[in-house]
């Protein structure tokens, strides 16, 4: 038992003893976790060597070194690269700064630093973190499988994709610049392109058209596609409402096929209908409450005005009844 707090209280020690005492601290590295393909990336590798003597530093790609920064050498840098695949500027590079010149998609992976002191210390550290070197899309998202002309109650359907990148694009759906809910939509698994080692996105749109997506006649809709956060391109399409020509003088008779549609909504509550749909069902149990209320409502005006009626005609009858009976009652004297 005693054995086992000591062995506790020694660890609690070690871990926290290098804070304390230790020359090289807060050693922590800057790299760009996206670039593009053909750019420069810059990495850095910060550290605090206080007292101590810096020895080396040292990067890797994976576990392979292909630099490293020795101050007490000449000249101070070495590069190990077999392929050149990694082309370091040594001009631009030192003891915590290494200039990577006109990356390839195969560096992509694990980068890291490591950084260590010499005598009496040795102390050393090594901290990692991952860079996509990306491959962007020759083109802008297409859309396709839109027309530019829907009626009320047609079924939008439609692809959005973005085609030969790595990775592959995020790709979102707008309508009238709100983002369409989940229920709006079918994910496609990306497709992978083997020979170029590129991919592709697709993502589908399915809705309903109501009065609620066109504003003054007119719905926008938009794909974006994002890498990271190096790249981002939207293309778009304006769709008009396709009246009916009856309907200039007042309801369309293709109305009354929609039961959702409240008669008090008008297009200026557009903006607002997708975020409701989304995140608030009260406006809904609202119009329930509503509902009842009413329905209760006619209920007892219809059960007053049978009332009326029935007294009514029970009042004629016995009036009727009775002027038969006089005559009668006449026709016997
Ligand atoms: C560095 O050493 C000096 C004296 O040699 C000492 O006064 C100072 O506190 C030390 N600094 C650190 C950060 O350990
Ligand atoms: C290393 O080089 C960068 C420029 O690439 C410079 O900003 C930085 O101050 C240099 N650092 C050292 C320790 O020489
Ligand atoms: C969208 O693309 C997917 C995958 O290519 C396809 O299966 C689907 O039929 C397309 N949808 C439309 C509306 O074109
Ligand atoms: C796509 O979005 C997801 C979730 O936000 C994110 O984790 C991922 O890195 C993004 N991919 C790209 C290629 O931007």
């Amino acid at each position: 038992m005693k054995l086992c707090q000591v062995f506790i209280i020694c660890v609690a020690c070690l871990t926290t003893l290098p804070d304390l005492a230790v020359g090289l601290r807060n050693v922590n590295v800057h790299i760009p976790s996206a670039v593009k393909r053909g750019d420069n990336a810059l990495l850095i590798c910060n550290y605090d060597i206080e007292n101590d003597t810096l020895y080396a530093v040292k990067w890797y790609r994976g576990r392979r070194e292909f630099y490293r920064y020795t101050p007490k050498e000449k000249p101070a840098w070495k590069i190990f690269t077999k392929t050149n695949e990694i082309d370091v500027v040594t001009t631009q590079s030192n003891a915590s700064h290494v200039l990577l010149r006109n990356v390839p998609t195969s560096i992509s992976g694990k980068f890291a630093c490591e950084v260590s002191a010499d005598a009496p210390t040795f102390d050393t550290s090594i901290v990692a973190a991952d860079m996509e070197v990306v491959e962007l899309p020759a083109q802008r998202p297409i859309i396709t499988g839109i027309h530019s002309r829907y009626r009320l109650g047609d079924i939008i359907n439609g692809n959005c994709s973005s085609d030969y990148s790595k990775p592959a694009a995020n790709l979102t759906w707008w309508i009238n610049d709100i983002q369409v809910p989940p229920n709006y939509l079918r994910t496609y698994d990306i497709q992978r392109h083997l020979a170029e080692h590129l991919e592709s996105s697709v993502l589908e749109l399915n809705f309903v058209v109501t009065t609620h997506h066109f504003i003054k006649g007119r719905l926008k809709l938009k794909c974006s596609a994002r890498i990271h956060d190096i790249y981002a391109q939207e293309s778009e399409k304006l769709i008009e409402e396709d009246r009916p020509r009856i309907l200039a003088s007042g309801r369309s008779p293709d109305m009354n096929m929609y039961p959702f549609d409240q008669p008090g909504d008008v297009d200026e509550h557009n903006e607002l209908y997708l975020i409701h749909k989304n995140a608030a069902p009260r406006p809904s149990e609202l119009d329930w409450q509503q509902q009842l209320t009413r329905f209760l409502l006619m209920g007892l005006l219809h059960l007053a005005w049978t009332a009326a009626q029935l007294s009514r005609t029970r009042n004629q009858h016995s009036c009727s009844i009775s002027q038969a009976e006089r005559a009668r009652i006449k026709r016997l004297r």
